[in-house]
C-alpha cells in the first residue's frame, strides 16, 4: 500500500513541485496535502494546478502562541492521514511537542551541506567562507534546528563569481533532484542515504 505525503511549505514550492511530480507510477507514495502558514503562499496554488488538495493556517493571529498555531496545523494534517510529513521550504520554527508527534516520519530539506550552516543566508555564509563545494541535506526533523539523521546530501561547486543568489539557483537545483531520491528511499523504509554529485 502506498505512503501518504503531506508537504508543508511556505513560499514558492518549487521542491514540492519536484516531489509531487516524482510520485507516480511505482514509487511507493503519494501526495494526500500540501499546507501552508501562509495562504497567499504561491505552493498552494502551484499544488491545486497539480491536483493536490490544499490547506493553510495562518500563523499571525497566533502571534506568541506557536502551540496553538501547531495545534490547528496539526489538526489539517491529521486529516489527511499523512505516514510521512515532507518540510519543503516551511520557514516556521516548530516546538519540541510538535515534532515528537511527527518524529521518524518526517524530512525537511535545507540548503547547505549539514552540519555546515544551520539556519538561514547559508549561502553568503559559504561563499564567505571561501568554501568550494555546497549543496543541500535532507535529513530527518529533530528537536534541534537542522539537525537529526541525515538522508541525503547533494553537492554543486561554489564559482569564483558566484553571488549568493547565483549559488541558490545551483543548489535549488540540485534540491530539486535530491529531495524525490531521498523520499522514495525513505518510504520504501530504506534507510541508506543518498548521495548525489
Ligand atoms: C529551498 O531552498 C529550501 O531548501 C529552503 O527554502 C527554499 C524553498 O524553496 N529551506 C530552508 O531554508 C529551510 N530552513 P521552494 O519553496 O521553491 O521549494
Amino acid at each position: 500500500m502506498s505512503r501518504r505525503v503531506a508537504i508543508l511549505l511556505s513560499g514558492g514550492g518549487s521542491n514540492m513541485v519536484a516531489l509531487v511530480r516524482s510520485m507516480t507510477g511505482d514509487h511507493p507514495a503519494r501526495p494526500v496535502l500540501v499546507a501552508s502558514n501562509d495562504p497567499a503562499a504561491g505552493g498552494l496554488t502551484r499544488a491545486q494546478e497539480l491536483g493536490v488538495a490544499t490547506a493553510a493556517v495562518d500563523h499571525r493571529p497566533f502571534r506568541g502562541d506557536r502551540a496553538a498555531f501547531e495545534d490547528a496545523l496539526h489538526e489539517k494534517l491529521i486529516a489527511a492521514r499523512p505516514d510521512i510529513l515532507c518540510l519543503a521550504g516551511f520557514m516556521r520554527i516548530l516546538t519540541p511537542g510538535f515534532i515528537a508527534r511527527w518524529e521518524g516520519r518526517m524530512l525537511n530539506i535545507h540548503p547547505s551541506l549539514l552540519p555546515k550552516y544551520r539556519g538561514l543566508n547559508t549561502h553568503a555564509r559559504a561563499i564567505a567562507a571561501g568554501d568550494t563545494v555546497a549543496g543541500c541535506t535532507v535529513h530527518e526533523v529533530t528537536a534541534e534546528l537542522d539537525d537529526g539523521p541525515i538522508r541525503g546530501q547533494a553537492t554543486v561547486p561554489v564559482r569564483s563569481d558566484d553571488t549568493a543568489q547565483s549559488l541558490a539557483a545551483r543548489v535549488l537545483t540540485a534540491e530539486h533532484r535530491l529531495y524525490p531520491a531521498v523520499l522514495a528511499r525513505f518510504a520504501a523504509g530504506d534507510a541508506t542515504p543518498v548521495t548525489l554529485g
